[in-house]
């Protein structure tokens, strides 16, 4: 379905954001993703895609400077002729609520997860627009870009700036066939919650304020970040798509 397209996936090399990168290049995609230290881990997720008969390769960047988020864009092109779908994946969270969070936590989690996909979306759009054809940006919000997290202020806040830039840059970019779209997962068994996954009564909890029951696999993600990717997407901008088990809506009916 993606065959013949070229994908960014930011925060590729571990989590959601691998499961995304592997599951694009199942479709058919040439992925580019990028690693911060751990080369290790990107080269894994190279060697998979590689080993499904797509291309992918990796390039060092923090993603929280524009123009790490440029050279991406650039080596995707210079390697792949073109850019036709971005994923605004990295993210990180520090647990912390108001009261305690400091301003270092709170630069980082807002540059990571805001400021990324804020220029993201900028420089993919501009080589997008020059190319021409229209283009996708995929950003990986959270339940949490709605709901709050007591505890994880600057997460949420990040994550509903994201929201907001989604349905912006959604309106702006769609005269150019740029399709924005946001995808809000709820609890994914990943490292962001390897604490929560090492406590089993904390897991008893989590699973039980979710409908379905449990945690969602990094690929019940990925699938629809590739659907949303793909052509029979066509008509999905400047919204959510929500994918949590049904968590936010949880209800006892008392
Ligand atoms: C957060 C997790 C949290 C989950 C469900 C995610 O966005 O990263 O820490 O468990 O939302 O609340």
């Amino acid at each position: 379905m993606l065959k013949g397209k070229v994908a960014i996936v930011t925060g590729g090399s571990g989590g959601i954001g691998a499961a995304i990168a592997l599951e694009l290049g199942k479709e058919g995609a040439k992925v580019v993703i990028d690693y911060h230290s751990h080369l290790d881990s990107a080269e894994m997720v190279q060697k998979k895609i590689t080993g499904l008969g797509s291309e992918c390769f990796a390039i060092q960047a923090d993603v929280s400077k524009p123009a790490d988020l440029q050279k991406l864009v650039d080596g995707a092109v210079q390697k792949f002729g073109r850019l036709d779908i971005l994923v605004n994946n990295a993210g990180v969270e520090t647990r912390t609520s108001i009261l305690d969070t400091s301003e270092a936590q709170y630069d980082k989690v807002l540059e990571v997860n805001l400021k990324s996909a804020f220029f993201g979306t900028q420089i993919a759009a501009k080589q997008m627009i020059k190319q021409g054809g229209g283009g996708r940006i995929i950003n990986i919000t959270s339940v949490h870009e709605d709901w709050p997290m007591p505890g994880n202020t600057a997460y949420c806040l990040s994550k509903g700036g994201m929201r907001m830039l989604t349905r912006t840059a959604g309106v702006e970019l769609a005269k150019h066939q740029i399709l924005v779209v946001a995808l809000g997962p709820g609890a994914v068994a990943t490292p962001i919650n390897l604490t929560t996954m090492k406590n089993p009564a904390l897991m008893k909890e989590l699973e039980a304020a979710i409908p379905l029951g449990r945690m969602a696999t990094s690929e019940e993600i990925a699938g629809v970040a590739a659907f949303l990717a793909g052509p029979k997407a066509s008509y999905i901008s400047a919204t959510t798509v929500f994918v949590d088990g049904g968590i936010m809506h949880q209800s006892p009916g008392l």
